[in-house]
């Protein structure tokens, strides 16, 4: 069977968000062991609210129904040019599971709820992530909650507070929106973002996500271009991007 996607679920859809930001920076402390390659995945820490985070990382790849976009046109002959289909699921890869990668060492569960992690002290680039929670079905998943975490600007990670992570719930239609800041970069590691999602009720998904065009990106271990940001672009004096998540629910 066919599913076909809303648009407003397509990965072609730009979402983005304007917006302000301030100064100052922190402290914390990250050395160069973070999420060495052989880190285990996922502990299990439990991510905020909603149901029994069981902390279970949801595995690689999945498969998912292909389907061509075909429009079916069961009126009469006409001369009206064909509408450009609506995008089905797995007309790309859309369907396809997103890629589970280790926690690393700096997580730190009951993060504050919020979907901007900008705030007085933090400074750098700043940058707004959108896109939509979906399951393997192409469906939106409601209330999905998104569990963010990152260094600051000069690589280094709050890991005695919450500066620079926090957590959201994605709306009805499955979407969400994180202002941050652009991630700076420390020995060892490419440019990246970290972040957990789970359907509600559901086992969590540990990943990361990755920038394009970044120099680290190819001596990263980690790294994955599958989890790279789509549609990396300059706004309003920062940064956005864009990533569908897709969870096994
Ligand atoms: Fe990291």
């Amino acid at each position: 069977m066919t599913i076909r996607v809303p648009r407003l679920l397509s990965r072609r859809r730009i979402l983005w968000i304007g917006g302000a930001l301030p100064i100052p920076f922190l402290l914390g402390a990250c050395d160069d062991k973070d999420e060495a390659p052989s880190a285990s995945p996922t502990t299990g820490s439990a991510t905020p609210p909603q149901g029994p985070a069981t902390g279970t990382s949801v595995a690689t790849a999945g498969g998912g129904s292909t389907a061509s976009a075909t429009a079916t046109a069961s009126s009469p002959a006409t001369s009206v040019a064909p509408l450009e289909p609506t995008p089905a699921c797995g007309d790309d890869d859309d369907d396809d599971a997103t890629l589970a990668q280790t926690e690393g060492p700096y997580f730190t569960p009951n993060s504050p709820e919020r979907a901007s992690l900008i705030e007085a002290g933090v400074t750098g680039t700043k940058l707004v992530v959108s896109g939509f929670v979906v399951g393997t079905d192409c469906q939106p998943v409601a209330k999905a909650m998104l569990d963010f975490w990152q260094c600051d600007d000069a690589g280094v990670y709050d890991n005695d507070g919450y500066r620079l992570r926090g957590h959201q719930f994605a709306d009805d239609t499955g979407r969400y929106a994180l202002e941050t800041i652009l991630p700076g970069v420390y020995p060892g590691r490419t440019r990246h973002i970290h972040l957990k999602v789970q359907a509600p009720g559901r086992p969590v998904l540990t990943t990361q996500l990755y920038f394009p065009g970044e120099p680290g990106n190819g001596r990263d271990g980690i790294y994955n271009a599958a989890l790279e940001l789509e549609d990396f672009r300059d706004d309003g004096g920062g940064k956005a991007g864009r990533y569908t998540f897709v969870l096994q629910v």
